[in-house]
């Protein structure tokens, strides 16, 4: 008896232990890329990724010297893979996160999730991304992709430990010389976000909800009565006639088309939001075509699966096949008719609300098409369906309007999901950690793909303060994706609800942004090409210096132009700078006074190319531009600025422009010219203000782009 409760309590606890699995399969798939199975067996039987934009082909074994070889185990009888790294590694990336930049000794579960009301302990939010990048001491970087789309676990509490719910998967690990290189081949990987519109990169003005139609109005007059900047209105879901999705309240919105042409009028953009649940009702339109095409995910035993969300008991499109894509797409082209120009895509989990789990089923059942992997229970494609949703929708954005790029935000997402959407990260709460995490978050979303991202300024939960406010804009404007929002029964929270100070101190931090826009647009273009996301940690300007690796009270835009922030409801700690020079400037009149706004700082060798204060993007054209200079030790400077029509496609044909500014200085002489080095645009001739930063103040010229600038010291 006793030996056989031995020999029972010895097999437990080797199933507990963690086995290895000899002998992995490593191939070359390109440059610094290498993927790993666990098994010849394993190899033949992966499915098809559903991260990576298209197949990777093994060229070979790996290279010899190849530095990095994931050890595959079973925890507990489940899939593994460690990677053990070398001391004085720190790791970053795995998305959308809570907490600090550096992720050590954290541990996160890819598992999208209505994570209503998170905080720091949550452990998992909207999105998934089973990637991590590592940054060893000497500054080379790699990064390791785990290809799975089931539920795992992400420990970092001793290397790097994924632990899988579901079938064995490849490892992918990328080397790269510095972090940059990691990033870039990541978005070789898995795609890069293509080019936004100009607008979508305004202010955004949101809350849950602007209702009835006149509210909507009565805030966008309000934008420009008080001069704040603002691109976009955004419709929450009470627009909708009882959260039917695509259609509008008889009574609350009973002419769409006539809001949005004034709002159109008055320079704004509107995005309206559409959930995945589809309401059960013989009367709607979307639940009968949808029913008719057979479009719903099923449970188990076939039936269709029923969940409740916002409008009760409803269906859900399985978005893992192509027929119900085309029809969800076809949807956009009667709703957009009424002037709606982007969408919002939330709770796409998907979340439900009946149920404990807050999702449906593990083993609801997806007909999935061959080219995803065929037909599989949910828990395949539970953290791929938001990301299958904002694709079917940005199809459908550019069906029916294929001259305009289509702008989708998204709240669930996966790796690779920077295709088809921008992300803001969910119902955050209005408190001094949650300030101080949007850094962090939009950072390493930036560091696993995602180069779109920002959180709902002023928080979704929670009154908050002005203080906290007039901080939270004050660098959120900044952030890629600048969107205030809030709950429903919260105080109002739009830049002049807490009164004239915080007031003054919003409108500075948008004309900043505005200021920055043609910058910011330039940084996207950057990002839609090579995926190095417009927001980006210190510790890229020089990934050896360790002071920068936790650094994450302040960010850079591109490389030069550092924002230095106060996260907290004291003063600003000493912000920890890179080496060299970098010089504080003002933007607007008055930000430098203003404490609640961040620092920005100009790295030296820098040019910043800034246009001028608009109340929209479209306000007029960008005829005319200052340039920053921060000139290195030896008296140059470079930047760059992309422009183009700011909508449609002609820049695929060439229509558009990059003019390098360079700045030397040779004796008592500066000289500033411009020259187009990219596009067919024509060199602009636009008055040009040259500011350059000096130990003590700054020189100022003017001139014309199309001629050298000369400066007498
Ligand atoms: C979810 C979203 C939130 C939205 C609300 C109503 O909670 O995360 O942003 O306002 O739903 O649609």
């Amino acid at each position: 008896m006793i030996r056989s409760r031995l020999v029972l309590v010895c097999l437990a606890l080797s199933a507990l232990a963690t086995t290895a699995i000899a002998r992995p399969i490593a191939e070359s798939c390109g440059n610094g890329i290498v993927r790993f199975h666990a098994s010849a067996a394993a190899r033949d039987a992966m499915p098809p990724s559903l991260c990576l934009i298209e197949p990777l082909i093994a060229t070979g074994p790996a290279p010899a010297d190849w530095r990095i070889h994931p050890e595959f185990t079973r925890v507990k009888g489940r899939p593994s893979v460690h990677i053990p790294i070398p001391e004085g590694t720190d790791l970053y990336g795995t998305g959308e996160v809570p907490g600090p930049l550096r992720r050590n000794d954290t541990q996160v579960i890819a598992w999208n999730f209505d994570a209503y009301g998170w905080d720091e302990r949550t452990p998992h939010l909207y999105q998934s991304h089973p990637w991590v990048l590592a940054l060893r001491p000497d500054g080379t970087s790699f990064g390791v992709l785990a290809d799975t789309s089931h539920r795992c676990r992400i420990d970092l509490t001793d290397g790097i430990r994924i632990t899988l719910q579901g079938p064995q998967f490849p490892v992918i690990i990328v080397e790269g010389d510095t972090p940059q290189d990691v990033v870039r081949t990541l978005g070789r990987l898995t795609g890069t976000m293509p080019l936004p519109p100009l607008w979508a990169l305004g202010y955004h003005q949101c809350r849950y909800s602007y209702t009835p139609d006149d509210r909507v109005r009565e805030v966008a007059d309000e934008f420009r009565a008080r001069g704040l900047p603002c691109d976009v209105m955004w419709l929450d879901i009470d627009y909708m006639d009882e959260y039917r999705c695509f259609t509008f309240h008889p009574l609350d919105f009973p002419d769409p088309k006539g809001l949005t042409d004034e709002l159109h009028a008055e320079g704004f953009h509107v995005i309206s939001i559409i959930d995945p649940g589809i309401k059960i009702d013989p009367n709607y339109h979307v639940y009968t075509t949808g029913q008719a095409r057979d479009a719903w995910v099923k449970t188990r035993d076939g039936r269709d699966y029923v969940g409740h969300v916002w409008p009760g008991a409803c269906v859900f499109p399985d978005f893992t096949r192509a027929d119900t894509r085309d029809w969800w797409a076809g949807l956009y082209g009667d709703f957009l008719a009424y002037g709606i120009d982007g969408v919002w895509n939330d709770m796409n989990e998907p979340a439900v609300f009946n149920v404990d789990s807050k999702t449906m089923a593990l083993d609801n059942r997806h007909r999935a098409d061959p080219e995803l992997g065929g037909p599989a229970p949910h828990a395949r494609y539970h953290n791929v369906y938001g990301m299958l949703m904002a694709r079917a929708t940005w199809e459908g954005c550019l069906q029916a309007r294929p001259e305009r790029r289509p702008f989708v935000l998204s709240r669930a997402n996966h790796l690779g999901g920077q295709r088809y959407a921008a992300c803001w990260t969910g119902d955050n709460t209005a408190n001094w950690s949650h300030v101080d995490m949007s850094i962090s978050q939009v950072l390493n979303l930036g560091l696993s793909g995602q180069p779109f991202s920002g959180p709902d300024i002023g928080g979704f939960c929670g009154p908050g303060n002005g203080k906290q406010f007039a901080r939270w804009m004050g660098f959120g404007a900044l952030l890629p994706f600048a969107r205030g929002h809030t709950g429903k029964g919260n105080v109002d929270k739009e830049p002049w609800s807490f009164g004239p100070g915080v007031e003054e101190t919003c409108r500075l931090a948008l004309e900043r942004r505005y200021r920055l826009l043609p910058h910011l647009y330039t940084l996207m273009r950057e990002a839609a090409e090579t995926g190095l996301p417009p927001a980006r940690p210190l510790f890229f300007t020089d990934a050896t210096d360790p002071r920068l690796r936790s650094a994450d009270d302040a960010f850079l835009l591109g490389d030069g132009l550092l924002v230095s922030c106060n996260t907290s409801s004291g003063r600003a700690p000493e912000p920890v700078l890179p080496d060299g020079v970098w010089r504080a400037f003002s933007l607007v009149d008055g930000d430098g006074a203003d404490l609640d706004l961040p620092v920005l700082m100009l790295g030296e060798g820098h040019v910043l190319p800034v246009g001028p204060i608009m109340q929209w993007s479209g306000e007029r054209p960008l005829d005319e531009l200052e340039l920053v200079v921060c000139l290195d030790e030896d008296g140059r400077a470079e930047g760059i600025l992309y422009e183009d029509a700011g909508d449609g496609y002609g820049y695929r044909d060439g229509e558009y422009r990059v003019t390098r500014y360079t700045v030397r200085q040779r004796g008592g002489l500066t000289v500033v010219t411009s020259d187009v080095i990219e596009g067919n645009w024509a060199q602009a001739k636009r008055p040009l203000t040259v500011r350059i930063l000096t130990e003590d103040g700054e020189r100022r010229a003017e001139g014309t782009e199309d001629e050298a600038i000369t400066i007498r010291r």
